[in-house]
């Protein structure tokens, strides 16, 4: 089997979670690819059996075209690059394909978050049931990730395929 994740980021922090989710997983031995979503397919393979959708959460949902040229004004670079919506929207549906979301946040009692809304859009998409993962905590707008995050998301990817959710 292998896992494909796909990820939107202006900052970073959100690869930078990816890529310890990848080194989680490959760590049990697990095939891992991370994909910026300007190079994700829209047909995902067939040997693809979990796929991983992250990006940051913007104005309580996912990031659009006006967010991503506010984090271009705040310093992002690649700001008017399409994301995970708009990939999402692109997403050739496999019914029988695990998808599990995940999403980077200043933290804080937010109603609504970009792993949410990704899950959200999957399901609309024609995706069975997307599971909503965790979201990782920045130090302010363009991060870093705050202390301990980046292990966290590597354990996540560790329990992700026996089943052990994210503290
Ligand atoms: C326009 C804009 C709106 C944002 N809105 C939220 C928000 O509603 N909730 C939140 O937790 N973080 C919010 N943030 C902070 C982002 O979550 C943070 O910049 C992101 O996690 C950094 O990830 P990245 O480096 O992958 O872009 C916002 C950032 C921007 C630029």
């Amino acid at each position: 089997m292998s896992v494909l994740i796909v990820v939107e980021s202006l900052f970073g922090n959100t690869m930078a979670v990816a890529r310890a989710v990848a080194t989680g997983l490959a760590g049990r031995g697990t095939e891992v690819t991370v994909l910026r979503c300007t190079d994700a397919p829209t047909d995902i393979p067939a040997d693809v059996s979990l796929l991983l959708a992250g990006a940051p959460t913007h104005n309580s949902h996912l990031p659009s075209r006006s967010s991503r040229a506010q984090a271009a004004g705040k310093g992002a670079a690649q700001g008017d690059a399409p994301g995970l919506a708009e990939w999402i929207a692109t997403l050739t549906p496999r019914r029988d394909l695990r998808v599990v979301t995940f999403d980077t946040t200043v933290g804080g009692a937010f109603a609504g978050s970009a792993a949410k809304a990704a899950a959200k859009l999957l399901r609309r998409r024609g995706f069975a049931t997307p599971e909503q993962g965790p979201g990782f905590v920045v130090c302010g707008t363009p991060g870093p990730l705050r202390d301990g995050e980046e292990e966290r998301a590597r354990a996540w990817g560790e329990g992700l395929l026996s089943g052990v959710e994210a503290r």
